[in-house]
């Protein structure tokens, strides 16, 4: 089979679909193809539902050839845009900067989707789109069917209001409200009563265990304390898709991967449909099903974390990749080798046999599976030997299993096999949930990842400034900017005035 760039040894073939390189469940391998472009239609179309039955949440977001152009002549940049012309090309001719160009895929309902790009390569000005914070200069953005540049004011109100939240990285917890109010404060803004709105902020809270600070004020807790009472705020409306902008890109290292697993976390309690900027692969690897990857405004690949792990579909996604921390990307599973002595558990087949087999194969150690591939122990020739010499009820074959062979558990992140397979001399069996044998990581196994052509520490973030067309413009700022529908600039979008 084809040599697959990051990874030498032959592991390929059993991580698609058998052994998912990332946490279950997972969504199934995308329609989605290299650049994008969805080539089955419903895939995962239907809206999923909770566990309970109740309110649907998850939705599923099409984004069907957007363009994005800011500028007064969008249509001359569009025409150069049909003629092939370059972002770069179009903004000297013109003076049209496009933000978004071309994007074409879908979002499944329920799964956490991760924007990655250089900055100023319209990762913003796309998740804008998704709510219609900006219009798009062509194409259509359909939300569960409907295409939401259609909508009347008040449906869009209605649309942010129940089903989209977003979060951004900065925003302002108000100092003279309390943690509880600040939580409701988006619902207040669209008009939710007073009971209801801190009936819906206390859960929002305990969601994110900050139940009993609802009475504080938020001087009173820690930046990654506020940051949750940000995400509480987002999730006060209960809305069946979170956009969240950078959201944890200012935090701290620790804090932030703490951020994530929260993330996780509500994911398991109610699936919604997150759209995750990152610009960090390590933090979108953790987190997302699928990854989308933008340069200059283009969707240049969509795919699962090990689909662009393995196959990156040019230079740009390959030099974000090359930084990627594969140790804790890639588990046990993946770099299982099934190259070793097994021997099947048979009545007929004690020790003498066994130690047979081990010398004829030529290999110091054999590993025993039972008849349905539940590995049960390792064995040696000399721990063989030393059965076949002890008492005679001792010579089953379960009586040389050596005493600290301890399997791996396939999910198991490569950066944590370091320490049990430098401190045993055989190459560790590995494990599935059921206890079935995949195969086992010897010290060789390790040191050949090691010996990858991606390093195993990522390098410092290349940051590329985007292009300044209007000096004004706060390209940074997290804030969105004036668009036909935008709102005043707030931290979270489905809070305007539509009291039900
Ligand atoms: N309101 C605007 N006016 C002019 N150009 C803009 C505006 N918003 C974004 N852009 C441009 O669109 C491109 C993408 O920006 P943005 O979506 O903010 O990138 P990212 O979020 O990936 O850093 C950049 O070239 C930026 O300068
Ligand atoms: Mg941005």
């Amino acid at each position: 089979m084809r040599a697959l760039p990051y990874l030498p040894f032959n592991v390929a073939q059993r991580v698609f679909p058998a052994a998912p390189v990332h946490r279950a469940p997972r969504f199934p391998a995308s329609r989605v193809g290299r650049h994008g472009h969805a080539h089955g239609a419903a895939a995962l179309c239907s809206t999923s539902k909770t566990n309970e039955g109740e309110k649907p949440v998850a939705k599923q977001i099409r984004i069907e050839h957007v363009f994005k152009v800011f500028g007064d002549q969008p249509q001359a940049a569009l025409d150069l845009v049909q003629q092939g012309l370059s972002k770069q090309d179009i903004l000297q001719r013109t003076g049209q900067s496009i933000g978004v160009f071309d994007a074409h895929f879908t979002i499944e309902a329920g799964e956490v989707f991760v924007i990655m790009g250089l900055s100023g390569s319209g990762k913003s000005t796309l998740v804008r789109l998704l709510n219609r914070l900006i219009e798009p200069t062509s194409g259509q953005i359909v939300v569960d069917g409907q295409d939401i540049n259609q909508l009347n004011d008040r449906d869009l109100r209605a649309l942010r209001r129940k089903d989209i939240s977003m979060v951004f990285q900065s925003f302002a917890l108000m100092p003279h409200m309390t943690v509880l109010d600040n939580t409701a404060f988006g619902l207040e803004l669209a008009g939710v009563d007073k009971p209801t709105r801190q009936k819906a902020a206390q859960e929002a809270l305990e969601q994110v265990g900050l139940g009993a600070w609802g009475a504080s004020y938020p001087d009173a807790l820690s930046g990654g304390m506020q940051q949750r009472v940000g995400l509480a705020r987002a999730l006060a409306s209960d809305p069946s898709i979170l956009l969240m902008d950078e959201a944890f890109s200012a935090l701290d290292p620790i804090i932030r991967t703490e951020m994530q697993s929260e993330i996780l976390r509500l994911q398991q309690i109610k699936r919604r449909t997150v759209v995750f900027i990152s610009h960090d692969l390590d933090e979108a690897m953790r987190i997302g099903d699928r990854i989308a990857i933008m340069k200059d405004g283009q969707v240049v690949q969509v795919g699962t974390p090990d689909e662009i792990l393995r196959s990156p579909a040019n230079d740009y996604v390959r030099n974000f990749v090359r930084g990627v921390d594969a140790a804790s990307v890639f588990k046990a599973a993946d770099i299982a080798r099934q190259a070793v002595t097994i021997i099947s558990e048979h009545s007929d087949r004690g020790c003498r046999a066994a130690l047979r087999l081990i010398e004829d194969s030529d290999r110091d150690h054999a590993y025993v599976v039972n008849s349905r591939k539940r590995y049960l122990g390792v064995v040696s020739s000399q721990s063989l030997r030393d059965a076949l010499q002890g008492q005679p009820g001792m010579r089953a074959l379960q009586h040389a299993f050596i005493p600290n062979a301890v399997p791996l558990a396939s999910s198991t992140p490569v950066a944590d096999l370091f320490g049990p397979v430098a401190a045993v001399p055989f190459p560790l069996p590995v494990v599935d949930e059921d206890g079935s044998f995949l195969g086992v990581v010897s010290r060789t196994t390790m040191l050949k990842f090691l010996d990858r052509d991606t390093p195993p520490v990522p390098p410092p973030q290349i940051e590329v400034p985007p292009i300044q067309l209007n000096p004004k413009f706060p390209v940074h700022a997290a804030e969105p900017a004036v668009a036909p529908h935008a709102q005043p600039a707030a931290p979270v979008h489905n809070q305007t005035g539509d009291a039900a």
